[in-house]
């Protein structure tokens, strides 16, 4: 199949009106798409990812008053978070209305929901005939891409079309709050960050997420290893390790500079946490790029957007 790169969103949206997949930009990271109203288009997203079929896709819809095509029984907590956070970096799990197919919630009675800011993915959004279900443009298990260099690296020649923007301004995938049971729970960390949750729904909980198996986690993704790039991570505290085993096989980031900055073959110091956020998935891949094969990240403080941060350095440092 040839990939089509385009940056006109009414072109992008024409190949997922016919059935195609096709890769957009928004605020978090690059989506992968495909209408709800084509099932069949929705399996290939699966196909495209080698994406495990249990687990379910987000539903993205242009503008906010759209929520009640997708979602039903919708309670005040849910309607607060939307009236404050939608459109934006959040994604609200809900129970599905009958147009949304279970191709793309794996089956469950619930999808997630997210309503993008990004310009260009509401325009894209707008000229798109249903609601669009996408995961990360992202190989299974592979960093989230966050520029359409990364999409085309992952998925050339396999999805149809990739709407080019700009790299995504935040970096990392949005905050997922649970609003299906009688207290709303939040299932990933992200930009929206649990204080700014809870000054509008304060009795929102944090889910502990089950390590056994025979459990299904409340959220199905997180329990397949996540964000990892080839090189193996280590995490560290402020500074590093004062000798890094590796030498110009190894990289490092985080905000302060290491101990031993001239062990390293290359050495990101990001001045706030919004930034580290933004490149980290970038700089995962460019390591892989250049064949570092271990990369030394630096946990920044576990506050705001640095607590998402910690997350994904966590299940990237598991990812093998
Ligand atoms: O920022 C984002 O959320 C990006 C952009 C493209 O919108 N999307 C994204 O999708 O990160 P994905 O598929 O990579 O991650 C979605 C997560 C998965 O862990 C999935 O299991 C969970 O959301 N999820 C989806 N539907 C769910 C549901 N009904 N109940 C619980 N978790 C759900
Ligand atoms: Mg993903």
């Amino acid at each position: 199949m040839q990939t089509i790169v385009t940056d006109s969103p009414e072109e992008a949206a024409g190949y997922l009106n016919a059935g195609g997949i096709v890769a957009f930009p928004t605020e978090t990271v690059y989506g992968l798409g495909a209408g709800i109203c084509h099932p069949e288009a929705v399996k290939k997203i699966f196909r495209a990812k080698g994406r495990p079929a249990d687990n379910p896709l987000i539903v993205h819809i242009p503008k906010p008053e759209d929520i009640d095509t997708v979602a039903r029984e919708i309670g005040e907590a849910a309607r607060k978070l939307i009236r404050h956070f939608f459109p934006g970096p959040l994604t609200l799990v809900l129970k599905k209305s009958g147009m949304v197919p279970p191709e793309v919630t794996a089956g469950l009675d619930t999808v997630g929901i997210r309503c993008p800011s990004s310009i260009i993915a509401k325009s894209f959004l707008g000229f798109c005939h249903c609601p669009v279900a996408a995961p990360s443009a992202n190989i299974s298990g592979r960093p989230s891409s966050t520029s359409w260099k990364a999409v085309l690296y992952d998925l050339e020649g396999k999805i149809d079309c990739i709407l080019k923007g700009d790299p995504s301004d935040i970096g990392l995938e949005s905050t997922i709050v649970d609003c299906t049971g009688a207290q709303p729970l939040l299932l990933r960390t992200g930009a929206v960050t649990i204080e700014e949750l809870q000054s509008v729904v304060p009795e929102i909980g944090t889910a502990v997420i089950s390590s056994n198996d025979d459990e299904p986690p409340k959220s199905p993704g997180l329990k397949y290893p996540h964000y990892a790039p080839v090189a193996r991570i280590r995490l560290c505290a402020t500074g590093g390790p004062v000798a890094p085993e590796a030498d110009t096989s190894s990289a490092w980031i985080g905000l302060t500079q290491p101990h031993a900055s001239a062990a390293f073959a290359i050495v990101r110091q990001c001045g706030t946490t919004g930034e580290y956020a933004r490149i980290l998935f970038d700089f995962f891949r460019q390591c892989d790029a250049l064949g570092i094969d271990t990369i030394y990240c630096e946990l920044p403080p576990d506050e705001g957007i640095g607590r998402a941060i910690r997350d994904r350095l966590t299940r990237a440092a598991a990812g093998r």
